[in-house]
Formats: structure tokens, sequence, C-alpha cells
């Protein structure tokens, strides 16, 4: 049987919840060839937002050809373009002769050489003569727009983790080169999506950035309490058992609304239940989930300096002036630019987040178990 809760995978029909609003938004930038950048921290469901949107516009509209790059492992600009190559030909022929026909006709002069793997599920992947693509890789960045032409479709190019491109070398000068080219092309639009809110917002907002006013920016949302509620209740129902409405709103509250958590927590709480989940089941499936995960929570906290993890001591304990003369005193914080140095450092690292004036972290149950198990407060 399948599981009732999914996490940590892209989440399919029966998994998936609301987002009507931004899958609306996606689809119609889809249509009209506007660019788009989804933004939002991790596991808040970018991806498989993207997915959903895709599987349904492709459906309506046979001359809407995707392409998902992921740049999850991708560390340097000759890895991108071998990466966007590939999977833009992919996207473009489904028969390997076709795909190398292709290659050479568009590419040809970037002597590519294809490997075919020979085991089955065995992919094939690309490599390029890298000095000439750093000459000159225009025909790279144009081919997705000069396949589409060759074949007479539309292309949509979704490429996921884009923060990753923070780390490039001359990444200032790698935007300039993407926007160029990408701007000016009119059968194909592109879809950027990734976590690290600062750096997107620096990317995409920043007035002196190449990638300045590109498309439509999205910034995603968390899942409502209201579309979390009878989701839960469901998904239960679907397989067979029951959970009281307390239990659920339980669930919603202790994960904070955090799509990835809410599913976990969920699915945790589902195998403890026989017939009917109740609050007690749902505070042991709580402790479990934060015992399972206490290794890595012990781990992400060693990592941290002395002054980083009591600036996170001083914002569980509700300290709302972190850089007053007492708080810096009380919690051994040091200057006030010291503070705003930590900030920074612990935005970068995913942990916290700035939302309005306050400063929030991104994962409710690391922030759980600091709370009762490190710092026993
Ligand atoms: N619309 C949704 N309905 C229900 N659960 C969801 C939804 N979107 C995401 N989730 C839950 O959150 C998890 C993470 O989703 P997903 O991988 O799409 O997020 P992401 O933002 O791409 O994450 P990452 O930043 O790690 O790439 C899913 O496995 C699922 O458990
Ligand atoms: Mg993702």
């Amino acid at each position: 049987m399948a599981s009732a809760f999914v996490y940590g995978k892209i989440v399919g029909e029966n998994n998936f919840t609301n987002r009507e609003k931004d899958l609306e938004r996606l689809l119609m930038n889809f249509e009209n060839g506007t660019n788009t950048i989804l933004i939002s921290p991790r596991r808040w469901g970018k991806s498989s937002l993207v997915a959903r949107a895709v599987e349904q516009a492709a459906h309506k509209n046979k001359r809407l050809k995707f392409c998902f790059i992921d740049l999850y492992n991708v560390r340097s600009e000759e890895q991108f373009y071998e990466q966007f190559a590939l999977e833009v030909l992919k996207a473009d022929s489904s028969k390997l002769e076709d795909l190398s026909n292709q290659a050479f006709k568009f590419i040809g002069r970037l002597l590519p050489k294809l490997i075919v793997g020979n085991m089955p599920g065995n992919e094939v992947s690309l490599e390029l003569d890298w000095k000439e693509v750093k000459k000159n890789p225009d025909d790279i960045l144009n081919l997705p727009e000069r396949l589409s032409l060759d074949k007479n479709y539309r292309f949509i190019v979704c490429i996921d983790e884009f923060q990753n491109i923070a780390g490039f070398e001359d990444q200032l000068d790698f935007q300039k080169k993407l926007r160029s080219h990408w701007q000016k092309q009119t059968r194909t639009s592109y879809c950027l999506y990734g976590s690290k809110r600062h750096m997107m917002m620096d990317v995409f907002t920043s007035y002196n950035m190449p990638f300045y006013k590109f498309g439509d920016i999205l910034f995603l949302e968390k899942i409502s309490g209201e579309d979390w509620l009878p989701f839960i209740i469901k998904r239960f129902k679907d397989t067979g058992k029951e959970i009281t409405e307390d239990a659920a709103l339980e669930i919603i509250a202790l994960c904070e609304r955090h799509p990835y958590y809410v599913q976990q927590l969920s699915q945790q709480a589902w195998l403890r239940t026989k017939k009917i989940c109740n609050q007690e089941i749902v505070a042991e499936a709580h402790e479990g989930l934060i015992l399972q995960m206490s290794l890595l929570f012990q781990t992400i906290t060693d990592s941290l300096s002395n002054t980083q993890i009591y600036f996170l001591k001083a914002l569980i304990s509700g300290e709302n002036q972190l850089s007053s003369a007492d708080t810096l005193i009380k919690y051994r914080l040091g200057s006030s630019a010291n503070v705003k140095r930590i900030r920074e450092a612990l935005i970068s690292k995913e942990i916290i987040e700035q939302q309005n004036k306050e400063y929030v972290f991104l994962d409710p149950i690391y922030r759980f178990w600091l709370k009762g198990f490190y710092f026993k407060i």
C-alpha cells in the first residue's frame, strides 16, 4: 500500500494540497512565456509545485516543452553548461540518434562528446570543449531557442537550486552572460527556483544586479492550517484509519505548518495508530521525531560558534532587543556590530530568517530540540 503521507520526495496528486493560486500563476506564466523566480526556504514545496504545474501545463498544451536542470551538485560554470546542454537536448529528442544529430548540428563547434552508459538506467552524458565554450558560450545559451525554432515548439527551462550559482567563480560575470542571452529569446522562458532567500533576493531584486526585473517573483508561503486540517483527516480516512480534529491540529501547531514536517509527523503518528489517532499518540510521535533528528541537530549545533549559540539562546528566550546593552551582556554577544555578523552568518546557514522585523527559526523541530534538550529552558 502506498504510504499515507509523503516527505522528502516530490509530492504527487494525492499528497498535494492547496497552492491553487501559486499553481494558477505558474501555469499562466508558462502559457504566456513569462519568466518566473520561485523562492522559499528549504522543504516548503518548490520542487513539488513546479513538478505539478509542469504536469498540468504539458497536458494542456502539447506545444510546450519542459526541461529540468538541478544545480544541486553543480559547482562550476563548466558543469553548468554541460548539464544545461544535455538536459535541453534530452527534452528536445527522446531518441538517442536524434539527440546526437541535434547535438552535432547545433553545438558541433564545441566538439561535444556524448557518452552513453552501457548499463540499464545508465544515462547519456556530455563533454564539451571547455576552452571553446569559455570563449563563446552563445551556442549553449541559445540552444533551447534554436531547437524550439527548429521543431516549432516553445521551451520552458526549469532550473532548481538556482542559488548555487552564487558559489561559481566570477559569478557576476556569469550572470551577465545568462541574462544577456536569455532576455533576447522569444520562444524560451525560464523558471528559476531555489532557497536561500537573501541570496535569491539579492540576485533578482537588486537594482545593480544583472537579473534585476528578469521575471515574476513568487514567494512560496507555508500551507495554511485550513488546508492542512482536512488534508490530514482525509489521508487517515483514505488509508483505513482515523484522527481526531484536536490531534490533527496538534500536528499542524507542533510543526508550525512546515510542509515537510507536517507530512513527516503525520506519518509517524499514523504508524503508531491502530485505529484512531489522538493527541497522546501525536505527542509520542513528536518526541520520537525529535529523538530521530537529534544526532543531526547535534552536528549542526557543533558547527556553530559559541556566540552564535548564545544568540540562538537569546532568540529562544524571547529577547526582542538583541542589540540592547542588557542583552549583549546577558548573553555574552559582544558588540552590536558583532550581533549583526552573527545574524548574517546564521541566515546564510539557513538556521534563521528575517520575517518582517523579527528573526525566526526556519526549522521548528530544531528550535524545539534546542529549547527542550539543549538549553533545557
Ligand atoms: N503542496 C504540498 N502539499 C503537501 N505537502 C507538501 C506540498 N509541498 C511540499 N510538501 C511536503 O514538503 C516536502 C518537501 O517538498 P519539496 O521537495 O517540493 O520542497 P522544496 O522546497 O523543493 O525543498 P528543497 O528546498 O529541499 O529543494 C514534500 O516531500 C512534502 O512532504
Ligand atoms: Mg527542491
